[in-house]
């Protein structure tokens, strides 16, 4: 019997190394009540050899957050440390610990942990096994790539995963060859929701709220997971229409939750609001703008902007 699942909607926040910190959550979930928005996950937190300490892992998940329940997903190789890293995650009180096999980043294919180890199945199930035991109550959950150059052995990872014991398999439908290609085959996803009885969540280029709904009905996958299309619009898992004021109220929120109310900050949080403007959508705040509003340098004529658009009472005659 695997362990229940904390989820109370299918549609899932992805784990996005850079962007979904406790700020960016917290933002979010503001938004969407859990029956909305059923769970997000920290970025990942690298384990080498050694445990992880519990102060380090507070900086990903400072503890109970408002809103949907958060898994800290976690990236290693070496068995003894992953699984004492997760037990010091259930110990903390986290809901969902979920292990990290995509990552195609450099370091972690030199570190042998994320996509590195789609070649070895066995591998995959011993430190999915090793995070169960670790555990008592809390559901150990894996995410994988389709595979490294092809996806021809999803089944088998799969079921690896499966037979490690953990109670949710996400399927990000590229391989780690495909990095972050624009086209996604889904059929990827729907071989895997064939070979296993656990859970499948669906993972890649779900853009707008409709294909949310369209990719459980093409994959058979329970749950659905989105990575850049809520950086773009954060309301996608509502499919709530807003307006330019409610996408700049947003921006100037996620601001704040950053620090940028401290001076100290302040630079920082616009440069961090600026790379969500990059691909924004919601609200259609920018559009020929967007360049022009990127080239922004001062950070007071930034917020000026997006203050004055939320609520232009607020601004000095
Ligand atoms: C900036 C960025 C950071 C990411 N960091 C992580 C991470 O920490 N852990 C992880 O499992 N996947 C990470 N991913 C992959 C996403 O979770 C997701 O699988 C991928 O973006 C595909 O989904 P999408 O097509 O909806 O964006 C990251 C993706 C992006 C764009």
């Amino acid at each position: 019997m695997t362990r229940p699942l904390p989820f109370t909607s299918p549609w899932l926040l992805a784990p996005m190394e850079g962007v979904t910190e406790p700020a960016f959550r917290r933002v979010v979930f503001a938004l969407h009540s859990p029956d909305v928005l059923g769970g997000a996950f920290t970025e990942f937190v690298r384990v080498i050899d050694h445990p992880v300490p519990t102060k380090v892992l507070q900086r990903y998940w400072p503890g109970h957050e408002e809103g949907a329940p958060v898994g800290i997903q976690l990236m290693g190789n070496h068995l003894a440390s992953v699984a004492e890293t997760a037990a010091a995650a259930e110990e903390m009180g986290a809901p969902l610990i979920d292990l990290n096999f995509g990552c195609p980043a450099k370091g972690a294919i030199q570190g042998c942990a994320g996509s590195a180890l789609l070649d070895d199945p066995p591998r995959i199930e011993s430190i999915v096994r090793a995070c169960v035991e670790a555990t008592h109550r809390v559901p150990v959950t894996a995410k994988i790539r389709a595979g490294v150059r092809t996806a021809d052995r999803v089944e088998e990872i799969a079921r690896a995963v499966e037979a490690g014991g953990a109670s949710l398999l996400t399927v990000h439908a590229r391989t780690r060859l495909e990095f972050y290609c624009p086209e996604v085959d889904w059929t990827r996803i729907a071989r895997a929701v064939s070979a296993v009885n656990i859970p499948v969540c669906g993972n890649g280029n779900v853009l707008r709220h409709e294909d949310l709904e369209r990719m459980r009905a093409a994959t058979g996958a329970q749950f659905a997971m989105v990575g850049r299309g809520a950086l773009a619009d954060p309301w996608i898992f509502s499919g709530q229409r807003v307006t330019p004021a409610q996408a700049a109220r947003f921006l100037l929120d996620y601001a704040a939750a950053l620090g940028g109310d401290s001076p100290r900050l302040y630079r920082a949080s616009a440069a961090r609001v600026k790379q969500l403007l990059n691909t924004w959508t919601a609200g259609g705040l920018v559009n020929h703008d967007r360049k022009q509003r990127l080239r922004e340098t001062c950070p007071e004529r930034f917020f000026g902007w997006l203050t004055e658009v939320a609520d232009p009472s607020k601004l000095a005659p």
